[in-house]
């Protein structure tokens, strides 16, 4: 036999179907369940966004008012949760300390292995609910504050700060992490996605699914890319410096983390969406969050002015998000936490949808090894 076609990192390979979300990385365009990324940035909310995600279409207002009232309802972590928040907080990442709560939540949920639809998607609305509370709570426990509770008056973004500072913060702060939590919602196959599903495939269960998708997640090319964005930022310094630091790291032949994309080949919708937020927010930012947005919009320039159309190579969803972050309050570490927060909704309801025709996930890899080695015994061995 021939070698065959190897498509590397799995390009251009269709795994499935789906009726979830449409990228089209031709045109810029997102969509979930066949609404334009732009009306739900723009008019909807997490909660109901993720009704939208796991439930295929749009709340009544009594459904959306039961959604919200059992997404509240569990809010509240187990102790033996915040025992291991409080035992690992500060020895390890946060991405790390996040995959271990969300591993452990199976041993507080009686009905964890049920794999009816119905539980599937009780354990949705939990985890979506838990994974907001797990990552303000070590947020909290980092900066050395005691744990709050959660407050069942406020919506899913503006409990997860106050969970995480301690008093309940300005609409403006809240209403943009909300758009922000609604931008990560969900985008198909990608990376994390597909890792929750090869778990799921096995016929394990979804904590399992989205512990993988939460490792997975972690990387510097895939979510990490937020955070490493912001680094630069700062290694940057100061806005006078960006070309120059730019035009180095491309010479040393360096990725400049918030841009690229394996599906866009054209300015990711997202961006664009952050990038108009962080700009309107000028107003009233801080000198912090102006030095920010100043290096990032100069970056922005030159990146899609040397690599754009001739590389096509755009800003993602990465790349202003550590500003807008910055702006709300939020510390550099818990950015990829956050994009999990975000994430979950999609990564259940791809759970979901692939167990209604489950196929077990299992590619082939082309072996250039040997054949047929003698085995020498250890004393043998020179
Ligand atoms: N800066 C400089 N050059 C780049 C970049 C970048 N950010 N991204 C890709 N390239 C170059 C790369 O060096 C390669 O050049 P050459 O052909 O000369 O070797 C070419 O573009 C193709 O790169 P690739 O890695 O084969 O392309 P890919 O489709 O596998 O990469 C990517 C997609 C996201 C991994 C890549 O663009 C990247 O590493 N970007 C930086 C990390 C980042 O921002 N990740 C967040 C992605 S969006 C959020 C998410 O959904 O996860």
């Amino acid at each position: 036999m021939g070698k065959p076609v190897i498509n590397k990192g799995l390009e251009g390979i269709y795994m499935t179907e789906s009726r979830i979300c449409k990228v089209d990385g031709k045109a810029g365009k997102l969509y979930y369940r066949g609404y334009p990324i732009e009306a739900l940035a723009r008019h909807s909310s997490f909660e109901e966004t993720c009704y939208l995600i796991l439930y295929g279409r749009l709340p009544t207002r009594k459904e959306f008012d039961r959604f919200d009232m059992l997404l509240k309802k569990e809010r509240a972590l187990p102790q033996g949760i915040l025992d291991i928040i409080e035992e690992t907080v500060g020895r390890a990442d946060v991405m790390d300390i996040l995959r271990t709560a969300v591993s452990a939540l199976p041993a507080y949920d009686p009905d964890a292995y049920n794999k009816s639809k119905a539980s599937e998607v009780r354990e949705s609305v939990a985890l979506i609910s838990k994974l907001g509370s797990i990552v303000a709570t070590i947020g909290r426990v980092s900066q050395g504050e005691p744990i709050v509770k959660p407050d069942l008056s406020l919506s899913h973004a503006g409990n997860f700060l106050y969970m995480l500072n301690g008093r309940r913060q300005g609409t403006e702060e809240a209403r943009l992490l909300d758009t922000m939590l609604i931008l990560h919602a969900e985008h198909s196959s990608n990376a994390s996605t597909f890792s929750a599903l090869v778990t799921g495939s096995t016929l394990s269960d979804l904590y399992a699914a989205v512990t993988s998708g939460i490792g997975t997640l972690k990387g510097p090319l895939h979510g990490g890319a937020d955070s490493a964005a912001l680094k630069m930022m700062n290694a940057i310094g100061r806005p006078e410096n960006t070309e120059r630091y730019i035009n180095r790291a491309l010479a040393g032949k360096q990725r400049i983390m918030g841009f690229g994309h394996r599906v866009y080949k054209t300015y990711d919708p997202r961006a664009r969406i952050i990038k108009k937020d962080l700009e309107s927010l000028q107003k009233h930012a801080s000198k912090e969050v102006r030095r920010l947005t100043a290096i990032a919009l100069r970056a922005e320039k030159m990146m899609v002015e040397k690599l754009g159309k001739t590389h096509n190579i755009w800003p993602n969803v990465d790349f202003f998000s550590g500003p807008v972050y910055t702006a709300i309050g939020i510390p550099e570490d818990l950015f990829t936490p956050l994009f999990a927060v975000s994430r979950v909704p999609g990564w259940c309801a791809h759970m979901i949808e692939y167990w209604e025709d489950n196929r077990l996930i299992r590619p082939l890899e082309y072996y250039t090894g040997k054949v047929d080695r003698e085995y020498v015994p250890m004393g043998k061995r020179g």
